[in-house]
């Protein structure tokens, strides 16, 4: 006989339960908010797109597009690829439907789901993993860029994460990249045979990629190799300016890091990570920067863009476990029926409970109710237990136990939703 199979997840994936899922919902609901007072609007697009999309838009060179894709032919033969980031979907949605003539300029767009990417699975990576992301397309900034960051700084402050590291930097228009990648092939070629296989193709390839190499040797040979800030062209350095002069102004902290260059090929002139030392440095928190060329290279006209995009999973590891118990809300109030025939008044009570805004759990154990309902109220840490007994039922009357200060009291029954009500405030408020 074939041996039963117990089946798992798949690699580098995994299912939220419990508090985990209302964590990430706590985020999501947060970002809709905060969003929104930035006039941002919720979009979805579809979970696979034509791979070409992101070829195109992501970069052949880079790791996702080399590496990390899920992609697959479908009965019809055409090339699909499971999301492994959405600026691209945006664009191609921002394009399918002319939202740069049918919408207000600039388009305020934000998204939040699964996204998939065919990476080596460890803390705080994996292969299906949330994302929360805005984009901001049709205004060549620097107020754009500027107001994008303190949108979603607002928002991490919001979900008690003041003061994060933010890394800022600009990697120029397209001359100033090809000019500073020629200086940087030539300053590292003596060096070649230092450089791991990797950092050898890129030199080849698109040596800006070695700049975030996580090498000591080569971060050591970095130390002396020339800075882009260094070659910027004119109107990107005044860009790069007015930015930092703003954010000052604003008093965000932030440091200037040379080194951040990003691992997708659409972005030019500003680009910013957030990172944790709780996540450790290679797992930022989230990135993002300018892509003005982007729409253009999916076949659109010259419109500049601006977003990020938030790695939820990451997140919702920063956020204290206070913070996340609380966003959970309350356990639902647990109602007993002490013997098995009240058990009809423990589901009209329940409905009460319900009908007046309070989650609820009746006990419908057939045999014990009282003791099996008392043993998983605390299971599931019920503050609230609502008992009815043959003598509250005649008297019109429940008993409200309160787990959390100990105490024991007999109430009206039409008073139950107002009493829990009237404790529950009193208990926030202090
Ligand atoms: P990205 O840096 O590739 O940028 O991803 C953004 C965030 O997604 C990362 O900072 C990280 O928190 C999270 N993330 C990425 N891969 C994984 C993974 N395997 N497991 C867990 N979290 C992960 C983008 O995707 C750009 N589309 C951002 C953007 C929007 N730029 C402009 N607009």
């Amino acid at each position: 006989m074939a041996a039963k199979r117990r089946f798992q997840t798949v690699k580098g994936m995994r299912d939220l339960l419990q508090g985990e899922a209302s964590a990430f919902a706590y985020v999501e609901e947060t970002a809709r908010r905060v969003f929104r007072l930035y006039g941002y609007d919720e979009v979805r697009t579809p979970v696979i797109e034509a791979t070409e999309l992101f070829v195109r838009g992501v970069g052949q060179g880079s790791e996702i597009v080399g590496k990390q894709m899920y992609t697959f032919d479908d009965k019809g033969g055409r090339s699909l690829t499971l999301r492994p980031e959405s600026t691209a979907a945006v664009a191609r949605a921002y394009l399918q439907h002319g939202m740069g003539s049918a919408w207000p300029e600039p388009v305020r767009i934000f998204y939040m789901g699964p996204h998939f990417r065919y990476e080596r699975p460890q803390a705080g990576r994996y292969r299906q993993f949330g994302q929360i992301g805005a984009e901001l397309i049709g205004d060549p900034g620097p107020y754009s860029d500027v107001e994008l960051l303190l949108m979603l700084l607002g928002f991490l402050s919001e979900l008690g994460l003041a003061n994060p590291r933010v890394g800022l930097n600009s990697v120029g228009d397209a001359e100033c990249r090809r000019l500073y990648s020629s200086r940087l092939r030539e300053y590292l070629a003596p060096y070649r045979d230092e450089l791991d296989a990797d950092s050898q193709r890129r030199l080849d390839e698109n040596p800006l990629r070695i700049l975030d190499t996580k090498a000591p040797g080569e971060r050591k040979l970095l130390e002396g190799a020339p800075r882009l800030r260094d070659v910027l062209g004119g109107p990107a350095r005044e860009h790069f300016q007015a930015i930092c002069e703003e954010l000052d102004r604003a008093g965000v902290d932030f440091d200037i890091d040379d080194r951040l260059v990003r691992g997708l090929d659409y972005y030019t002139r500003t680009v910013f990570e957030i990172t944790s030392s709780v996540l450790g440095a290679q797992n930022a928190v989230l990135g993002g920067g300018r892509y003005d060329g982007l729409i253009a290279d999916l076949g659109g006209p010259s419109v500049p863009g601006i977003g990020f995009a938030i790695g939820e999973d990451r997140l919702v590891d920063l956020i204290s476990p206070e913070r996340k118990r609380k966003a959970f809300g309350e356990q639902p109030v647990q109602v007993i029926p002490v013997r098995a025939s009240h058990r009809r008044d423990g589901l009209r009570v329940a409905q009460e409970l319900r009908s007046a805004g309070f989650a609820a759990i009746c006990e419908f154990d057939a045999r014990r109710p009282l003791k099996v309902g008392l043993r998983k109220a605390g299971r599931r840490r019920c503050r609230w237990v609502v008992l009815l007994g043959e003598d509250e039922l005649a008297a019109g009357t429940v008993v409200l136990r309160d787990f959390e200060n100990s105490t024991q009291e007999t109430i009206p029954r039409a008073d139950l939703a107002a009493a829990l009500e009237a404790r529950t405030a009193s208990h926030d408020g202090t």
